[in-house]
């Protein structure tokens, strides 16, 4: 079993760490938490660069961005989390295209979540086929290796 973690920084008072696991070439398992969100959607990616200022969504197959039970998807589209009235999130995602291991694999990237929903790549908005138009990043954290 490979693991990983992610710990979120913010300069809006967000925080959260997201844990990965992958068993041999099985989907790899995100649970995460995250608090001091204003309630709703946000837009949850995992990013090409570990460099958390810049890069777009990480996408090895060269897609438009998507809805992650889509066909044509970057492997980074991971959707939404839902944030509860309490600001909180904590949930769970099983994906097939965010290895730990191989040459496509997710560590050093970053983890973003975003200020505003994800259009899933459905929407009218000109952003919608490239980041779901999901706004700024709230909150992001470097994929590491966990022992
Ligand atoms: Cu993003
Ligand atoms: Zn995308």
């Amino acid at each position: 079993m490979v693991k990983a973690v992610a710990v979120l920084s913010s300069n809006e008072g967000v925080s959260g760490t997201i844990y990965f696991t992958q068993e041999g070439n099985g989907p790899t398992n995100v649970t995460g938490n995250v608090s001091g969100l204003k309630p709703g959607l946000h837009g949850f990616h995992v990013h090409a660069l570990g460099d958390t200022t810049n890069g777009p969504h990480f996408n090895p197959a060269g897609k438009e961005h998507g809805a992650p039970e889509d066909e044509i998807r970057h492997a980074g589209d991971l959707g939404n989390v839902t944030v509860g009235g309490n600001g909180t999130a904590n949930f769970t995602i099983v994906d097939k295209q965010i290895p730990l291991c191989g040459p496509n694999s997710i560590i050093g990237r970053a983890v973003v979540v975003h200020a505003d929903p994800d259009d899933l790549g459905k929407g009218e908005h000109e952003l919608s086929k490239s980041t779901g138009n999901a706004g700024g990043r709230v909150a992001c954290g470097i994929i590491g290796l966990q022992g």
